[in-house]
């Protein structure tokens, strides 16, 4: 049994928020996070959290899949931003709003979150497990940011994307390759250092923190390297691919990476300039905005990557599986 990318949905909460208007409250420019970054706006939850967002993602990429929730036999939510500190996970909340009454866990594995959920539902099916596993990757990074911390706040957004991945007979259908790593000597390069059991109420660091520039040069490095890896091993060039979907952190990164591979700019896609980071939300945003745009045909080959804190990463060649309306 092969496991393929039967479909996609996303979804953004309503509250836009420009450069302009975070030069209001911290000492920023549009100017400076235009250059430097590539994003222009991003979007903040008010009232809904990491599961409602990710219910309505859940909807659609179940809807395009041509199932019901019943169809639905697992449920993972990739989030760095759970409802609930220790429980219940984000994906056992989702499954009930949704009606699916299956298995259900949360994967933390920061922005490479949605490559890692992407390659435990392909295990699960390939096991012969599972036949239809919905993965989410959602996230409210709006509530763990620090909007006193202008090297941060500027950075991140709220949202979700979702996909459905399948069981098939079909090889071509298939995805084909996923490799992802970790590298837990970095741990402190990207830390809330004040929500877990090791400092708890003893700190009042409960924002997410992040050394951006020593981070930026490992991640264009690693993932430079994991996607060179993943093409070499499976005999293929960027003439094979469609489209480049890469985690969306940092133009420049996704940009350095393209380069590395010789990925012309026409097959990178780049949604950062809207979104902002969205972390393991970001790369199934990216399918999505593709899709209903209309450029994103089935059978055509995507290669995704993605690095976060751990550090994580991921790369993953996958043909899109889902059909056009
Ligand atoms: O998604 C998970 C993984 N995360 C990433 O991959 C993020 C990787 N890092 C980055 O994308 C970039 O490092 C940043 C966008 C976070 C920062 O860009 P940078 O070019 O690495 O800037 P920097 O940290 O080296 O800072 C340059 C200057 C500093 O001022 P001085 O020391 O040169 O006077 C900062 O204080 O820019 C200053 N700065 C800002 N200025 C205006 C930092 N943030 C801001 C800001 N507005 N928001």
């Amino acid at each position: 049994m092969y496991a393929k990318f039967a479909s996609i949905g996303a979804y953004v909460p309503q509250r836009k928020v420009t450069n302009f208007d975070l030069e209001k409250i911290v000492d920023t420019s549009d100017e400076w996070i235009t250059k430097r970054t590539g994003i222009k706006t991003r979007y903040f939850v008010e009232d809904e959290t990491t599961s409602d967002l990710a219910v309505e993602a859940g909807k659609i990429a179940i809807k395009r899949a041509n199932l019901q929730p019943s169809d639905i036999d697992m449920v993972i939510v990739a989030t760095i931003t759970p409802d609930y500190f220790a429980m219940p996970s984000t994906a056992c909340v989702v499954a009930e709003n949704l009606g699916i009454k299956a298995p259900a866990f949360d994967i933390s594995a920061a922005c490479t979150g949605f490559i890692y959920a992407l390659s435990t539902a392909k295990a699960f099916i390939q096991s012969g497990m599972s036949k239809n596993v919905l993965i989410i990757g959602a996230e409210a990074l709006s509530k763990i940011i620090d909007f006193k911390d202008r090297t941060t706040c500027v950075i991140f957004g709220d949202g979700a994307g979702a996909a459905v991945i399948s069981a098939t007979e079909n090889k071509d259908d298939a995805i084909l390759d996923i490799d992802i790593n970790a590298d837990g000597s970095y741990q402190d390069y990207l830390i809330t250092p004040g929500r877990g059991v090791k400092y708890g109420c003893e700190t009042d660091e409960i924002y997410l923190q992040m050394k951006g520039n020593e981070t930026f040069k490992v991640a264009v490095k690693t993932l430079s390297q994991s996607v060179r890896d993943i093409l070499e091993r499976n005999n293929m060039t960027s003439d094979d691919i469609e489209w480049f979907i890469p985690h969306q952190a940092n133009y420049r990164i996704i940009d350095a990476v393209a380069r590395a591979i010789k990925m012309p700019s026409s097959k990178s896609v780049l949604t950062v300039g809207k979104y902002g980071n969205t972390s393991s939300a970001s790369i199934p945003m990216a399918i999505n905005d593709m899709f209903e745009e209309g450029k994103l045909k089935k059978g055509d080959m995507m290669l995704l990557d993605a690095f976060g804190g751990g550090f994580t990463w991921g790369s993953a060649l996958v043909p899109f599986g889902g059909e056009n309306s």
